[in-house]
């Protein structure tokens, strides 16, 4: 399947691309520079967009297609791609059980336990809301960052402040908005992908080990920025 293999090698060029985005974004956020990392963030959006758009040309595939490979693929999956897992990270899904996939891949070993390590992007925007006066409690900013960060009332309420008085905090609502776009774009990438996995397996189970399909649904209940949602209610 040439053009399938091609197109696959375009997605893993993309997300290549939208890693080094998100990473550019981050050294400026947390140089307290929101303004630069906007047009950053939103490339790191329209490349999602484009990954999703690759699901059309990928769901033209048939179980029996899928077959005719499946044995050549033995355990291989989408965990192996330390790219993605890298710009997961970034974007704050933290999970060192992904890490340990990589252990016969040094290099990407390092990167991505130090990625893991450090805050993501929403745990430096939330430095950012602190320095501009929004403040927070200590252990919001300075905490484990290998793990996932949980909501708090605390936060919401500093994100409330932002979107209520925008004029005022332009530079976090405008901020805000460009993380929840990025957010958007990659929850429409995970249900494109679990859509389309269920069209070509069914509920069979993945390569990578997992339930297969039901996995992939868990994984649309994820947020990487809960209170940036949970806002929209409460506003
Ligand atoms: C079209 C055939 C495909 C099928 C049947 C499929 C199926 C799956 C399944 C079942 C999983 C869960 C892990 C596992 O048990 O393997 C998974 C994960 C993943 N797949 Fe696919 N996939 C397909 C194509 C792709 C493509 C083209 C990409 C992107 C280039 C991709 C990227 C990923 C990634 C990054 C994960 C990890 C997701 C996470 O950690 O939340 N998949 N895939």
């Amino acid at each position: 399947m040439p053009r399938l293999e091609l197109r696959h090698l375009a997605t893993l060029r993309a997300i290549a691309g939208a890693r080094t985005l998100a990473d550019a974004a981050m050294h400026e956020i947390a140089r307290g520079n929101p303004g630069l990392a906007f047009k950053m963030l939103s490339r790191v959006s329209r490349i999602q967009a484009q990954l999703t758009e690759s699901w059309a040309v990928l769901s033209t595939m048939t179980p029996a297609d899928y077959s005719s490979f499946r044995s050549a693929l033995g355990q291989s999956s989408g965990f192996q791609s330390y790219q993605y897992r890298q710009l997961e990270f970034m974007l704050g899904n933290k999970n060192p059980a992904m890490v340990r996939v990589h252990r016969d891949n040094p290099a990407a070993l390092q990167e991505l336990e130090r990625v893991l390590r450090e805050p993501s992007v929403y745990d430096l925007s939330l430095r950012l809301l602190h320095a501009q006066g929004l403040r927070l409690p200590a252990d919001v900013l300075e905490r484990d960052f290998s793990v996932p960060y949980a909501a708090r009332p605390e936060v919401e309420r500093a994100w409330a402040e932002v979107y209520r008085d925008s004029a005022r905090y332009w530079d976090l609502y405008e901020l805000a908005e460009k993380l929840v776009d990025v957010e958007h774009q990659f929850q429409v990438w995970r249900f494109s992908h679990m859509k389309t996995v269920e069209r070509i397996i069914g509920h069979r189970r993945g390569t990578g080990g997992t339930s297969g399909v039901s996995y992939l649904v868990r994984a649309l209940d994820l947020r990487f920025f809960p209170e940036l949602w949970s806002v929209r209610t409460s506003i």
